[in-house]
Formats: C-alpha cells, structure tokens, sequence
C-alpha cells in the first residue's frame, strides 16, 4: 500500500518539502493549510510536475483534515517564520497557539500517525506536540539537527574544497543561537575535521553553523530560510518510510539521557518504521557537555512560557 504524508501548512517549507517528498516518490502528499486555495493550487502544480519527472506520487491541496485521514506521518510546518531581527523565540506564543489547533486535529484524524514538528521554536513547539497529542515519545520527532548539521557540512566542503557526499557532521542541542556543533564527531572521508581544519577558522563554521538561520533570514528578508529545511524533514521521512535504521541528529523527548529529563534537544537518534528507534548516548567533554546543557535550560525557559 502506498503510505501518505501529510504536510501542514503550504507556505515555503510545507511546499518545499511536498516537492522532495513527491519527487522521490517516497508517498502520496497532503498539503493542508488554513488559507484557501493555495495547498491546492501549489499540490495541483506539483502533481502536472510529475510526469516530467516521471514519478507516481499523488498530490493533493485541502483546507479539511478529513482528507488528512490515516497519514504515516504528519509533517508540521504550520505557524508564522521570523523577521530580520526577530529570534525563533519571538515566534513562541503565536506558533504555540497554532500548534494547539493543528496537533488536536492531527491526532483526531491520524491517530497513528508519526509526527515531525518544523514549525519554531522547534524544540518547544515538539515538546508542545508531544504534550498534546499524548502520542509516544517515539512518534513525535523534531527537525532541526539535520538542518544544521547540513549546514555545518555544507560549509566545511566549501572550506576544503571536497564533495559534500565526504563530510559528516555532527549539531547537538536545541536549535537556536545555543546549539551545540561538535567538531570532534565531524569528519572528512573518516578523517576527523580538526586535523584538517585549523582551530580559528574552524570557530568560525561553528558561528555561522549556530547563526545560518539568521543569516538566510538577513538575506530574504521577508521570512526564513526553506530549501535546506525542508530537505531535512525529507530526508528524516525517507528513513521513517524506508525503515531505513539511519542515525540522524533530531531533537527528541529525553527522559535521562545526556543527563536531560522531560525535555526536547537535539541529539542522535535512529530513525526506521517506529519512528524514534533509539536515542544514541555519545560521551561529551565537560565543556561539550556544558553547552548541551546551557542549550537544555533555554529550551525550559521557552516550555515554562507556554506551560508545557
Ligand atoms: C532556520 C529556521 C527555519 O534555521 O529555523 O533556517
């Protein structure tokens, strides 16, 4: 049987991820969305764009969650992206009002769904779908490290001049200014990027890797970045889908590991069919394990805001 995503919200990243999605052929894609019209006029070109790339994945737009009904997984992407100058967290008490409404209808209609929240702050927003839906914890994931784990790997084949197919990297923590990339588990080809890279200039992709968010954002203007996340929540659902067992950085609920209890971070995680599989438990340097948890306490700042 073919599975079935559902994707909520049809702005930039809901859209983008329908098209990875579609175009790998890895499910039939329901793009949902409170404004009228443009799921379906966005799901309707998707789906004209599938015979040139010869794939049979069906595509359709809908303002009702029926047509939402009995999805795999439900991708949330619902809620306002920042503004030059705003935070993620400035988005927190908006998006948590949204997530509300979404999560409530998500569960009704898909009860067995797996769920992977985009829609920021990420972390809060996970933890408030998590509370919601009273699904467990491994049907409800957060995108965020593979996004900035791809940035980081992006900018260090940039710096080295090799394939990006080479570079692995590593992000822990939540995702905000406080995230947590770790050179010492990023490698080139097996080769541990810190003998590759000299310690300033390796700094330096650590800060761009923690600030690409606003660094798109300085750039659009007018939201935030969605190509490279929306590839991420493909690339997280292809390894749900293909029960493919893949170690991905995603942010989860931690119940003691990492030293971190009743929380979403960002740490590594192996995906396959039952959605989180496992929380993979790597040793931190003190210092390592300092700034995981500085980045745990502001993601209990933001739940404490909305309660959750
Ligand atoms: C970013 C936003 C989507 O990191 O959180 O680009």
């Amino acid at each position: 049987m073919r599975k079935k995503v559902s994707i909520v919200g049809s702005g930039n990243v809901g859209a983008t991820a329908a098209h990875w999605i579609a175009s790998k052929e890895l499910a039939d894609v329901v793009l949902i969305d409170i404004v009228e019209g443009v799921p379906q006029g966005k799901a309707l070109d998707l789906l004209e764009a599938m015979p040139i790339e010869k794939r049979d994945s069906h595509v359709i737009g809908t303002n009702d969650y029926a047509d939402t009904s009995n999805s795999d997984i439900v991708i949330i992407t619902a809620g306002i992206p920042r503004k030059p100058g705003m935070s993620r967290d400035d988005l927190l008490n908006t998006n948590y009002k949204i997530m509300q409404d979404v999560v409530g209808k998500v569960v009704q209609h898909s009860p067995n769904s797996i769920i992977v929240v985009v829609s920021n702050p990420l972390d809060a927003m996970a933890q408030a779908a998590y509370k919601i839906s009273k699904f467990s914890k491994n049907r409800v994931i957060g995108m965020a490290g593979v996004l900035d784990s791809a940035r980081f790997r992006a900018f260090i084949a940039e710096e080295l001049k090799v394939s990006v197919e080479n570079v692995t990297a590593f992000v822990l923590g939540g995702h905000g200014d406080t995230m947590v990339p770790l050179p010492r588990y990023s490698t080139v080809a097996g080769i541990p990027i810190t003998e590759l890279i000299a310690k300033d200039k390796l700094d330096a992709l650590v800060q761009r890797t923690a600030n690409g968010g606003a660094e798109i954002v300085k750039y659009l203007k007018t939201g935030s970045a969605y190509y490279a996340p929306s590839a991420a929540t493909a690339e997280m659902v292809e390894a749900i889908l293909k029960d493919k067992k893949k170690i991905l950085p995603c942010a989860a609920y931690l119940e003691g590991e990492y030293g971190i209890k009743g929380y979403f971070v960002g740490v590594p995680c192996k995906l396959g069919s039952r959605g989180l599989e496992q929380i993979i438990e790597i040793k931190l340097t003190p210092e390592e394990q300092a700034a995981l948890n500085k980045s745990a306490e502001s993601v209990k700042e933001l739940c404490a805001v909305i309660g959750v």
